[in-house]
C-alpha cells in the first residue's frame, strides 16, 4: 500500500527506562495527517514493551530480524510466529548489516520473507548496492538481483510487503543519497514490481535520513517514506522526519 511510511529501525540500541521514554514521547507527539504511518522496530527483548507502550496507538512495532525457520534446534534463533505473538505489524529482512555482517544471502533473506508473511508479518525487505558496487557501475543490477530473488520466492505475494532501498554507503555514514539519485533506484524498483502487477508496494528510502533532508527525498514520485536509523532514537528529530 502506498501513501508515506516512515520506520524506525533502532538497530542495537536501547534500554528500559530510555525506551520508556522515547514510546512515551513518540505516542504524545504522533498525530498521523492523512496517509501517513509510523512504526519502530526494536530489539527482540523491547518487544513486549514496545507492545505495552504503543497498544491503542497509531504507531505500530516490529522486529528487526527473524530466522527463516518455523521451529526447531536453532539456539539463538527467533521465529516469526514468536514476533508476531508481540503484535508485531513488521520485521525488517536483508538489512544490509545483516547480508554483510552475518553473512545472510539474497537466497535467506528470500526465505525469511516468506517466513515473516506466513506469520502474518509485513516484511521490510531491504535492497542496496554498496559504494564499490556503485562506483563500478553495478547499481541497477545489484539491486535488481536482490529484488529478483524475493520475487522469486514470494510471486505475486510481494503486493503485501514493503521494500527498502538502502544504499549501503549512506547508511550511518551521514552520506545521504540525492533526491535524484534515490528517485532512479526507486523507479527501477517500480517498474520491476509493475511487471508483476505489484506496483503499489511501499518503496522506502533509508540511509542518513534526517528531519533536514527528509522532505526532498519523500518528495520524489517513487519515495514512499522512509528506513530510520540514528535519527529514530530521538523522538523530536523523528517525529519531525514523520512529518516532513
Ligand atoms: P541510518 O540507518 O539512518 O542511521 O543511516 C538506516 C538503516 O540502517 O536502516
Amino acid at each position: 500500500m502506498r501513501g508515506k511510511l516512515v520506520v524506525g529501525n533502532w538497530k542495537m540500541h536501547g534500554g528500559l527506562r530510555q525506551n520508556d521514554a522515547l514510546f512515551a514521547d513518540l505516542r504524545s507527539g504522533w498525530n498521523p495527517p492523512e496517509g501517513r504511518r509510523l512504526a519502530v522496530c526494536v530489539p527482540f527483548p523491547y518487544l513486549w514493551q514496545a507492545q505495552a507502550a504503543l497498544s491503542g496507538s497509531a504507531i505500530a512495532w516490529g522486529a528487526q530480524n527473524i530466522s527463516e525457520r518455523a521451529t526447531g534446534a536453532f539456539t539463538g534463533e527467533v521465529s516469526a510466529a514468536m514476533v508476531a505473538e508481540f503484535g508485531c505489524r513488521y520485521v525488517i529482512v536483508g538489512h544490509s548489516e545483516r547480508r554483510t555482517l552475518f553473512a545472510e544471502t539474497d537466497a535467506v533473506v528470500a526465505a525469511k520473507a516468506a517466513a515473516a508473511m506466513a506469520a502474518g508479518l509485513t516484511p521490510i525487505v531491504c535492497v542496496g548496492e554498496t559504494l564499490q558496487e556503485r562506483e563500478a557501475g553495478s547499481t541497477e543490477a545489484v539491486v535488481a538481483r536482490q529484488l529478483d530473488a524475493v520475487l522469486a520466492e514470494l510471486g505475486i505475494r510481494i503486493a503485501d510487503a514493503v521494500l527498502a532501498y538502502e544504499p549501503v554507503w549512506a547508511i550511518g555514514t551521514g552520506l545521504t543519497a540525492s533526491p535524484a539519485q534515490a528517485q532512479a533506484v526507486h523507479a527501477l524498483v517500480r517498474r520491476r514490481l509493475r511487471s508483476v502487477d505489484a506496483a503499489d508496494v511501499a518503496v522506502l528510502y533509508g540511509g542518513s535520513v534526517k528531519a533536514d533532508n527528509a522532505q526532498a527525498l519523500f518528495a520524489c514520485p517513487d519515495v514512499d517514506g522512509g528506513l530510520v536509523g540514528g535519527a529514530s532514537l530521538k523522538a523530536a528529530e523523528f517525529l519531525a522526519i514523520a512529518h516532513a
